[in-house]
């Protein structure tokens, strides 16, 4: 946000307002949620939506009388949010689904049949499994899988290194991440659409990580395809797919007769959990009330610029820790280029001793493959042991923090 020169406007951290909107946050005050990465928690506004909708809308769409037509309305209303969520240019771009691992295979079959042998699909070393595993399976159609390597130290993915790739010619599709759920790093998904646009690939953006962090404007990404989950981003556990119109209008999912041919619904296998869509338009409220004028983006951009402080802070406390060693990006001074999830080991301790150490002082983080075994293998870390990892979002706090430092602090030092 511009300012003027020596003048500095304070914000307070969002995380002053946002807590007591989370029934789970307010009533467990001594706990410490790090577990954000595989799911949030869900303000008032989510549970609300989903009581209303149950208790008084409980009732399939198309029927000619108006409580059906109620239901209708609200879906329609939620693709829009979701569109204006994503800056896509119509609502005909967002389907809803189960949830992203389901969006990404269906998107994956549909393409297998405009894949000739010897085509190449491209997928990435930092992706969560979900975005590597349906493309892969296109090898069965002799299509030719390539992966896109991470470069150390940091387990970045270079735009260069796509560029190489992208030399043979054959390259029909490249799946990314928007971030990653293991490193928190993000991707320049921008420029590697646009490389990709040139050499006539189409492109899938594994958004779920990203989603709760910060804004995402499709426009400017580029790229074809994108999917992100409802419960990273503060609602119920569903998933969003959004797609450019005409990439969409190329691919045929399998429907039944009653499914209509155009997107969105030939992308929507039968009927939907609406209260998890009305869920979700509680979570758009929620996100679109951190901005003092209900903007969605600004509140998304807001979110971004409060979690810079939370990754500066949350890797300044990790580097106090003795044999504590991350994989990504570890610098404070380059927060901007992650998000505040982060991984770790600790020389001589088990992760899943380090996490049970944090879970007896009430700090709930997680340990593991991250389901990202070929990102941990590609690093030289055993995907069965892995790693340990924190993952923080804006409600979280550098109090919070500062627990952890403690507790890893008393860790470590055991090993004396
Ligand atoms: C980066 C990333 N991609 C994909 C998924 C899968 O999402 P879903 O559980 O909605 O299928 C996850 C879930 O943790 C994720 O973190």
């Amino acid at each position: 946000m511009a300012s003027e020169p020596g003048l500095r406007i304070e914000q307070r951290p969002l995380s002053d307002g946002a807590r007591s909107r989370f029934p789970a946050l307010r009533d467990a005050p001594g706990t410490v949620f790090f577990d954000n990465a595989a799911g949030a928690q869900v303000p008032e506004e989510v549970l609300d939506a989903i009581r209303e909708h149950l208790l008084r809308r409980n009732v399939q769409r198309g029927g000619r009388y108006d409580r059906s037509q109620a239901v209708e309305a609200m879906l329609g209303e939620a693709r829009e949010r979701v569109a204006s969520f994503l800056n896509a240019e119509s609502p005909q771009e967002i389907s809803f689904g189960l949830n992203s691992t389901s969006l990404i295979r269906m998107i994956a079959e549909c393409t297998r049949p405009k894949l000739r042998a010897g085509d190449e699909v491209v997928v990435t070393e930092l992706d969560h499994e979900a975005n590597i595993g349906p493309w892969l399976r296109l090898e069965a159609s002799g299509v030719k899988a390539r992966f896109w390597k991470i470069r150390s130290p940091g387990a970045r993915l270079e735009t260069r290194d796509l560029e190489e790739l992208l030399r043979s010619g054959r390259v029909r599709l490249v799946a990314m991440p928007l971030a990653s759920n293991a490193t928190g790093g993000v991707v320049d998904v921008a420029a590697a659409s646009r490389l990709a646009r040139k050499a006539g690939a189409t492109t899938f953006v594994d958004a779920v990580h990203f989603a709760p962090h910060g804004r995402i404007d499709v426009q400017e990404l580029g790229a074809d395809f994108l999917a992100f989950s409802g419960y990273k981003i503060f609602g119920p556990h569903m998933g969003f797919l959004w797609g450019r119109l005409d990439a969409l209008r190329e691919l045929k999912p399998a429907r039944e007769f009653f499914i209509p041919a155009d997107p969105p619904y030939a992308f929507e296998a039968g009927t939907q959990t609406y209260e998890g869509i009305a869920g979700m338009l509680g979570a758009m409220r929620y996100l679109a009330s951190l901005d003092a004028e209900g903007s969605l983006p600004r509140a998304m951009d807001r979110i971004r610029s409060d979690e810079r402080g939370l990754s500066e802070a949350l890797l300044t406390a990790l580097a106090d820790v003795r044999g504590l060693t991350i994989l990504g990006e570890s610098d404070p001074g380059r927060a901007e280029a992650r998000v505040p999830t982060v991984s770790f080991a600790i020389s001589g301790f088990d992760p899943a001793r380090i996490v049970e150490h944090l879970a007896s002082r009430g700090i709930q983080a997680r340990d593991g493959h991250l389901y990202a075994p070929r990102l941990l293998e590609a690093s030289g870390i055993d995907p069965k042991t892995g790693l340990a990892r924190v993952s923080l979002c804006h409600y979280n706090t550098r109090e919070e923090i500062e627990k952890l430092r403690e507790a890893l602090h008393a860790l470590s030092s055991r090993n004396t």
